[in-house]
């Protein structure tokens, strides 16, 4: 199957029939799982799906932060060079990112719920606020001190506490894990 065929690929089948956007919001959902099925294809990484999807209903959550066993400070160095160097293709290529999360509906209704993204002076606050701590992100080493682990401490807490407060709203309203991944894959890559 090429990457951007859309045949039959179960957990679509549950977006498209979740959909209240119509068919360009089914559409782009049905390719980021039709691009997983596609890349995970019939090897063991074929799960990565069913645990994507497994997520869906597991809200994000907040704490002490710690670098995973396999972080690679090299790695991480490289990576912020490589985005210093094409700083402006990778800013367009994550609002494209942005919006196509934005047809996923389970993210738009928590961005509907804090109206911070309704009308162009909160939105405009709201999205330099983003760029403002993704260039933390990039520029500054991870390290407890240093502003991009405080940016990610904030960032963590305040998805936690939106989290938490929409679901009180309305049951199942969270940021969910799944759609953690899923922005991440909008948004970073
Ligand atoms: C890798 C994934 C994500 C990244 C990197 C990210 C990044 C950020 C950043 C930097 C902020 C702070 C903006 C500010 O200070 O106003 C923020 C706030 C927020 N994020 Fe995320 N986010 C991610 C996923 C999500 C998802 C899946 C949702 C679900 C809807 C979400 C909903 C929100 C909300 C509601 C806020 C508070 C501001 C508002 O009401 O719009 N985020 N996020």
């Amino acid at each position: 199957m090429g990457a951007t065929e859309t045949s039959d690929v179960g957990p679509a089948s549950t977006y498209r029939s979740s959909t209240r956007l119509g068919p360009l919001g089914a559409l782009s959902l049905r390719l980021v799982v039709a691009n997983l099925t596609n890349l995970a294809g019939n090897r063991p990484e074929a799960s990565y799906l069913e645990t994507l999807q497994q997520g869906a209903n597991i809200s994000v959550d907040y704490g002490d932060i710690e670098l995973p066993e396999w972080y690679d400070d090299g790695k991480i160095k490289r990576a912020q060079e490589y985005f210093r160097r094409n700083f402006y293709a990778m800013f367009i290529g994550k609002l494209c990112g942005l919006l196509a999360i934005i047809t996923v509906p389970s993210i738009l209704r928590v961005l509907v719920h804090t109206n911070q993204s309704s009308e162009p002076r909160t939105a405009y606050r709201r999205y330099v606020a983003t760029i403002m701590h993704t260039l933390e992100w990039y520029f500054e080493d991870f390290v407890p001190t240093s502003r991009a682990w405080k940016s990610i401490s904030f960032v963590r807490k305040t998805h936690a506490g939106v989290s938490r407060q929409a679901s009180s709203v309305r049951p199942g309203m969270i940021i969910s894990q799944r759609d953690m991944a899923i922005t991440q894959f909008g948004f970073i890559g």
